[in-house]
């Protein structure tokens, strides 16, 4: 097995994010409406209390921004006041933008800057948060140090949809199983194969190659805690998010490779659409409280600086 070093794990990062950007939000299906401000208010409100939330918070750094889905939504739930948004590629930065502009959300900054690097003054904001990114970053020290650096006493972090390396080892049966049936259940919903891939763009076919050296890590519960308290927080929580909501989502992607994504029945779509939104909230009220972290399949950090 290949092993990159750190330099070579953040170009591999820019280059690939940097592919997937344009088609980033049609394939995870990320919604700037009315569904995905729920959704990420859902995940803030399983960490902070109502207290908390209902103060919100005044300026907030997000990390690994990607297109927006995270900070872009809880800006326009009132969650956050001022948002400054990051991404260490500039493809990201460039379609957030554009997302920003489209949702009538001008005043947001977004720049390229690496996790383990920010370009911002000590105790500059009130919420350093993210989504999906810290299993990117080689030195998830640093990261921490320059989170707890930025954020002013008292201040706090938030960082959720990161791999549980239980969850994940899990979630191998749904998508085994479905590879299985996957050319059944086409034929069942009278959807043609898909396509043979056609990508001239030889940059575009090296980089959808580099897609194994991206994933670096898939965390324990204890793992992500004892980072952050080593980086000073304190208040540290891990809570562990999605489970049957997850391998309902898995089964249906993996199933749905097996068809032309075109064919495939909008009745089916909704059906795989509404499951996923009913089993979430099935995990939330029934499964979350009461199931231990390692479980799931993304785990959610929250800390606290401490105040001087
Ligand atoms: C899986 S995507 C998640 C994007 C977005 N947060 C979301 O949830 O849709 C991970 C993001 O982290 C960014 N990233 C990877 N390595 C990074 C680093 N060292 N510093 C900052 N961002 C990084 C990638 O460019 C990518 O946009």
């Amino acid at each position: 097995m290949t092993v990159l070093s750190p330099d070579e794990i953040r170009d591999v990062n820019t280059r690939y994010h940097d592919v997937a950007a344009a088609g980033y939000d049609a394939k995870w299906g990320i919604d700037f409406g009315e569904v995905g401000q729920r959704q990420v208010v859902s995940k803030v409100a399983k960490v902070f209390t109502p207290a908390v939330l209902s103060q919100g918070f005044g300026r907030a750094l997000e990390i690994g921004a990607g297109t927006g889905y995270f900070s872009l939504n809880l800006k326009q739930a009132g969650v956050i006041d001022e948002l400054v948004c990051t991404d260490i590629s500039p493809g990201m930065v460039e379609v957030l933008n554009a997302n920003a502009g489209r949702l009538g959300l001008g005043a947001v900054s977004a720049t390229r800057a690496d996790a383990e690097s920010l370009p911002f003054a000590d105790a500059s904001f009130d919420l350093v948060l993210g989504h999906a990114v810290l299993h990117h970053l080689p030195d998830l020290h640093r990261s921490f140090s320059e989170f707890h650096r930025v954020l002013r006493p008292g201040g706090r972090i938030l960082f959720a949809g990161e791999p549980s390396r239980v969850g994940d080892r899990i979630a191998q049966v749904p998508k085994r199983t479905a590879g299985v049936l996957g050319p059944i259940w086409r034929r069942a919903v009278g959807a043609p194969p898909p396509p043979p891939q056609s990508d001239p763009d030889p940059d575009h076919v090296h980089d959808h190659s580099l897609e194994a050296f991206v994933d670096i890590h898939a965390f324990m519960p204890q793992d992500l805690s004892r980072m952050a308290r080593r980086a000073g927080f304190s208040a540290v929580t891990v809570r562990g998010e999605e489970l049957l909501a997850n391998w309902f989502g898995w089964f249906n992607r993996v199933l749905e490779t097996h068809a032309d994504p075109a064919q495939v029945p909008m009745l089916w779509r909704q059906y795989a659409f509404h499951g996923y939104l009913a089993l979430q909230r099935v995990d939330r009220v029934a499964l979350e409280p009461r199931l231990p972290p390692w479980l799931f399949y993304n785990l959610l950090l929250s800390a606290q600086r401490p105040d001087a």
